[in-house]
């Protein structure tokens, strides 16, 4: 059984280039949730509101590895009105039960990644393995290089069967 996938879902690319740099730093192989129905423009942000308002869990569709192959699952999504993006919540709760382990991501302007992650939680009925909030600014101008790579390292300690190790939550930004 391999080890690390990375599912990113990502509306305007933010959490893609935060994936891509993730799977770049620990050679990990990359999985995407697109939406049957693109958002665009003013009706998509709207409908991403009401989605969130509602927790909505639009039709989704996913490229990439099968999860259950894998030991552990790092999900990363954008924070959408202090909740989890729509199409990422359709992906956990349709998947929750041949989900494996999760370590969580999100990305954000400033801030909503805690109940994101909770929300995650409770889809999936046990907590993160580690959790963290990235914000644009720092994705966009590549500081967030740095804190990445430590959560990456992290997260094969804590799956490292030798060392054996594995707190319930490793947060070095709770958000
Ligand atoms: C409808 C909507 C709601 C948002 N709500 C929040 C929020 O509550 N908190 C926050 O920090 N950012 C919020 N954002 C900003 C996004 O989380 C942020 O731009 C994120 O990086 C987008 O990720 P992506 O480029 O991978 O789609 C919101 C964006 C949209 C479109």
């Amino acid at each position: 059984m391999d080890r690390v996938l990375v599912v990113v879902y990502s509306c305007t690319g933010t959490g893609r280039r935060l994936a891509q740099l993730l799977c770049a730093q620990q050679q990990w192989p990359m999985g995407e949730v697109t939406e049957i129905r693109p958002r665009r423009g003013a009706s998509g942000t709207w409908r991403s509101v009401i989605d969130s308002l509602f927790r909505r869990r639009p039709d989704v569709r996913y490229d990439g590895p099968a999860p259950e192959q894998f030991e552990t699952v790092v999900l990363i999504a954008p924070v959408w009105l202090l909740r989890l993006a729509g199409p990422m919540r359709s992906f956990v709760a349709s998947r929750h039960a041949s989900l494996p382990k999760a370590a969580v991501l999100m990305v954000m302007g400033s801030r909503g990644a805690a109940q994101a992650v909770a929300e995650i939680a409770r889809l999936t009925g046990r907590g993160p393995l580690l959790d963290a909030g990235f914000t644009n600014r720092e994705v966009e101008d590549g500081s967030c290089a740095g804190r990445l790579q430590a959560l990456g390292d992290a997260l094969r300690t804590i799956e490292d069967p030798v060392v054996g190790v594995r707190p319930a939550v490793w947060s070095p930004q709770a958000a």
